[in-house]
């Protein structure tokens, strides 16, 4: 059962149907249908109904799908049944058959070639050269026999006219390794004639259509298939073929295969030698009986590589050995015409089992030894031809119909045999199934002195006139009795019923009437001893191969040639035998409509072919006792979550006793039978609910799954982040260990280096230290500075503070502070050597008298007087006053002031060396720093930063500005100085401005 498919598809299995009714049956067969459904189980029977469209379901991803399943893992498929097919051939070791039947145009032939292209495609994992070209010649000799057996009809465009029976060969490990084809009874009354509508095989039209001219030229053929007399009917039918690529496609899988150019050729002579012989005409001159287009007759002698007198002959009379003597009878018109088409269908006859047979010969297994490679198992697959019922039915379908008997009562007895089998081994009781056995309808057909194929071969042997009459008669004396068998004679109030004409069998797919009319002619199968005679005496030898029978002299006597109804009789108890003796599977095909829609589901159509093909009784055949069966395992492998007792796992002795508690408990009890190692249930109901149920289960244990797994995987989510965490920790910290042990190491002597370890280059560190070494290195800054500091004198600390503050006033601001040099403070000295000893002298009187204790600057500068004037004086600052100094009266001093009343001091960015000293009484001084030597020295910083040192050594405050313009106050006046560069000038100096003073300075 298929359970993978939700109940609005209908259901997967029609053993599951509430009711076995055909009105459910087909309510369920056309729903599926209509929801794109075309395949639906009976137990292992796949039912198909023709879909009429391209159906995506037989690709690489589905034969994936179904690949190594089990029938009931996927919705109901072919590929299912194929791979049950080639399963149980593998595992199992057994031969088994797949059975294709339905009607014409239900999909038979295409079911045959997606089970081989399934075949095909799981097989042969290795890509082993040799199985590769066994698959390639197996799928290629498809098209060959479709070209020669296939033909146009009105109910299939593609209809094979001939039963077909393949057996695939493998070897132990489950490789096609060659195969074989059986063909039965060949339709080959369609190459003299077809109804309207209808064409003859394929082969003739591929070959006028397809063919080159300078071929058609040598065949003495055209183009046009209207001019021949056998095949012109269907010459103008329209339809999809496409004749002329098929020809090339058939000439080139004939070349794969392995026919030889000569072979081929051969084929398209006997071909146009058919088509000539159509439009062969007769006459009668007198009382002699001659050939009207004689020049025919040399084509076909060239053609057949004979005689045109051997040709001639043999059309126009027949060979009679009476006794001794040899005569020749010439024909009546009547006979030359029907021998020249008796010639015909049976050149066609011989050509299409000869190509069968060549086929045969190129993939038969060769070279197998079973001791050394194991047993050689087969998978057959049979495409025949489905029941047939015609408006008017004769030979042919008395034949086909018969054959269905056959399968059907194979079909019945393999089915029951196979339930019975089962129950017997599952030690369960066997119940008696009501279906109906027509057995008796085969019999009624093949048996001995009473069938109809008796009665037929009895009247065929009548000396004397026979007619098919007599036949009739015959059946009626025979028959009288049998309640499938009546005609006119019996039931002389049945006016459906020609008298002397018809006969009804009751099949057991319904009533046949067939017309009794040509089956003498047809059963006899008449071709004169002269023809085969004649075809045998080729010069071809391709040709001579297929005729045999042609060698016997005319004097031999030989047995009568048995009957086509006996062959046919024979072929298929042989069929019937060969498939009884492998595992069958079955594929019934239904056809939904006539006019090859892919929507139209005619009920009344699809009803009677269930009933013909007797799908419903195989329900019943199944369902007889027990709609489903399992083996425990695999019964509490997909329902042991209804049950607490079995589920995940249970502890009963064993899965029969698990399988009982779980039903006991759901109280299916009494619907079902324990086996030995099955489950047998009853009815669908109890299978449904226990789906239902499953189905529900399904849920929360899908949810606790999911839960379950979601928290495995977040847990291994989390050990993993946890396990990088202590990685990246450790390597962390090993990092940051290495770092500051190569610090260490580099660092550890640094005291006894000579510049305390400048130059030490630091390591680099990790990511993370970056700012660790920000800080370590400004700690190594300060130690080093330390270091520094405190090995300096108290000059070179006052020096260094001075320097300190300066920065910290002056940095970013005033460019080039003289950082750099050392800072004298008391540069008079040095800059006026001459005059030095006068301004000590000064000075000195100077400490003296104002008890200072230290001079912090001295310097020669320019000063704006209080008459605005420009004036060289000389600037000595101590720690108490700022004095300012006449250079030219040995120093004299000038008015000095406090340092208390300094609390400013402005200067510009620029290079000059223009400083402003605001004082509290608004009385500011104004003076450019000069005389220096080296000349271009800047004193501005060291100024400013031995000022700032000084007042913050007292705790006071400075203000330091960088501007410019400078705003200053002379005696209470606000003004502005401005320094401007200035050409030519030599040296800084001032002048007065509107607003001011300008400090000129020299330009460049
Ligand atoms: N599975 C399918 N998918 C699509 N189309 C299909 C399928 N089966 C059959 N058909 C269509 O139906 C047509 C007839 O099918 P097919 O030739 O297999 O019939 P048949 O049963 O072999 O008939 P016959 O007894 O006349 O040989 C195909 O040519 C194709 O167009
Ligand atoms: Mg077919």
């Amino acid at each position: 059962m298929a359970e993978h498919e939700s109940l609005e598809f209908g259901k997967a299995d029609f053993v599951l149907l509430d009711q076995v009714s055909i009105e459910e049956f087909m309510s369920n067969l056309k729903l599926r249908f209509e929801k794109g459904r075309i395949y639906t189980y009976i137990g292992e029977v796949v039912v198909s109904v023709n879909p009429y469209r391209p159906m995506n379901i037989y690709g690489r991803d589905s034969v994936e799908q179904y690949r190594g399943r089990e029938l009931y893992e996927r919705p109901p498929h072919l590929f299912a049944i194929a791979d049950s097919a080639y399963k149980a051939m593998k595992r199992r070791n057994k031969d088994t058959c797949i059975v294709i039947s339905g009607e014409s145009g239900a999909g038979k032939t295409e079911a045959s070639k997606y089970i081989m292209q399934y075949i095909a495609a799981i097989t042969n994992p290795n890509q082993r050269a040799e199985v590769e070209r066994v698959k390639n010649m197996l799928l290629k000799s498809n098209c060959v026999l479709e070209a020669f057996g296939n033909a146009k009809t009105n109910r299939n465009d593609n209809s094979s006219r001939f039963g077909k029976y393949m057996d695939i060969n493998f070897d132990f490990k489950g490789d096609p390794i060659g195969g074989h084809i059986s063909n039965y009874l060949l339709e080959k009354s369609r190459v003299i004639f077809q109804q309207e509508g209808e064409r003859s095989f394929h082969s003739f039209y591929q070959l006028l259509k397809g063919a080159p001219d300078s071929l058609l030229r040598s065949l003495h053929v055209h183009k046009d298939p209207s001019t021949y007399s056998y095949i012109r009917v269907g010459g103008v039918i329209k339809s999809s073929i496409n004749d002329s690529a098929d020809f090339k496609a058939v000439a080139d899988a004939m070349k794969v295969i392995g026919f030889t150019a000569d072979e081929i050729q051969t084929t398209y002579k006997i071909i146009a030698t058919i088509l000539h012989l159509g439009n062969l005409t007769f006459g009668v001159d007198g009382d002699v009986t001659l050939i009207e287009n004689t020049k025919l007759t040399s084509v076909i002698a060239e053609l057949l590589s004979t005689k045109d007198e051997s040709v001639e002959k043999a059309l126009l009379y027949r060979t009679v050995a009476t006794g001794r003597d040899v005569i020749e009878k010439q024909h009546t018109e009547q006979e030359a015409s029907y021998g020249r088409d008796a010639l015909a269908k049976a050149m066609y006859e011989h050509l299409f089992c000869w190509i069968v047979a060549r086929i045969n010969d190129i993939i038969e297994v060769k070279n197998y030894d079973a001791r050394v490679h194991g047993k050689n198992t087969v998978i057959g697959v049979l495409d025949i031809y489905g029941f047939e019922i015609f408006q008017n039915n004769s030979f042919e379908q008395f034949c086909i119909n018969y054959c269905n008997e056959k399968l059907q009562q194979l079909f019945i007895q393999l089915v029951l045999k196979q339930e019975q089998e089962e129950y017997q081994r599952e030690g369960i009781p066997w119940k008696h199934i009501d279906y109906f056995n027509n057995q008796i309808i085969v019999d009624l057909v093949e048996q001995q002195h009473k069938g109809i194929f008796s009665v037929l071969d009895e009247a065929c042997m009548n000396v004397g006139k026979v007619t098919d009459e007599l036949f009739l008669q015959g059946l009626n004396g025979k028959l009288s009795k049998h309640a499938h068998y009546t005609s006119r004679k019996l039931s002389p109030t049945d006016k459906s019923l020609e008298f002397d004409r018809d006969f009804r069998i009751r099949h057991y797919a319904g009533d046949v009437v067939y017309s009794v009319l040509g089956f003498i002619d047809k059963n006899k199968d008449t071709l004169f001893q002269d023809f085969k005679r004649l075809l045998y005496n080729s010069s071809n030898p391709v040709l001579k191969g297929m005729w045999p029978e042609g060698k016997l002299r005319i004097t031999e006597v030989t047995k009568r040639p048995l009957t086509a109804a006996t062959l046919f009789k024979n072929s298929m108890i042989s069929l019937v035998e060969n498939l009884a003796s492998k595992e069958p599977y079955y594929v019934r095909c239904v056809k939904p409509n006539d006019v090859k829609s892919p929507l139209l589901f005619e009920n009344e159509r699809c009803r009677h072919q269930v009933e013909y093909l007797g799908l419903l009784e195989n329900v019943r055949v199944r369902r007889a006792g027990f709609a489903y069966r399992q083996t425990y395992q695999r019964f509490l492998q997909r329902y042991k979550m209804i049950s607490e007792f079995t589920w995940p796992n249970h502890d009963l002795s064993s899965d029969k006793e698990a399988v009982k508690r779980l039903l006991q408990g759901c109280g299916f009890h009494n619907d079902v039978a324990y086996g030995k190692t099955k489950i047998f249930i009853r009815t669908p109901r109890t299978l449904f609910s226990l789906e239902e149920e499953r189905a529900q289960m399904v849920n929360r244990i899908v949810l606790f799954l999911q839960k379950v797994w979601r928290g495995t995987i977040a847990r291994m989510r989390y050990r993993r982040m946890r396990a990088a965490l202590v990685i990246l920790r450790a390597y962390r910290r090993y990092k940051v260990k290495s770092y500051i042990r190569e610090v260490n190491r580099r660092f550890k002597s640094v005291r006894s280096m000579k510049d305390l370890g400048r130059h030490v280059k630091w390591p680099t560190p990790p990511k993370v230290l970056r700012r660790f070494e920000d800080h370590l290195k400004s700690i190594y800054n300060r130690w080093w500075a330390w270091s520094l500091i405190k090995a300096l004198t108290p000059e070179e600390t006052l020096q260094v503070r001075a320097k300190v503050c300066g920065l910290e006033a002056l940095k970013g601001l005033r460019v080039d502070m003289g950082l750099h040099r050392p800072w004298v403070g008391n540069y008079l000295k040095r800059d006026s050597p001459d005059s030095a000893s006068s301004f000590t002298l000064v000075s000195s009187e100077l400490q003296r008298k104002d008890k200072f204790m230290r001079v912090l600057f001295s310097c020669n500068v320019r000063k704006i007087n209080h008459f605005h004037k420009a004036e060289n004086r000389t600037l000595l600052i101590t720690d108490r006053h700022l004095y300012k100094m006449d250079p030219l009266k040995q120093f004299k001093p000038m008015k000095s002031i406090p340092l208390y009343n300094v609390n400013g001091v402005s200067v510009s960015p620029g290079k000059d060396q223009l400083v402003v000293f605001h004082t509290k009484d608004c009385r500011d001084l104004v003076v450019c720093l000069q005389g220096m030597v080296p000349p271009n020295e800047s004193r501005v910083g060291e100024l400013v930063g031995s000022l700032l040192s000084h007042f913050k050594s007292e705790n006071r405050k400075l203000v330091v500005n960088v501007v410019s313009p400078i705003q200053c106050s002379m005696n209470g006046r606000k003004c502005t100085v401005i320094v401007e560069a200035k050409i030519n000038q030599p040296q800084p100096d001032f002048t007065r401005s509107r607003s001011g003073y300008v400090l000129a300075v020299p330009g460049n």
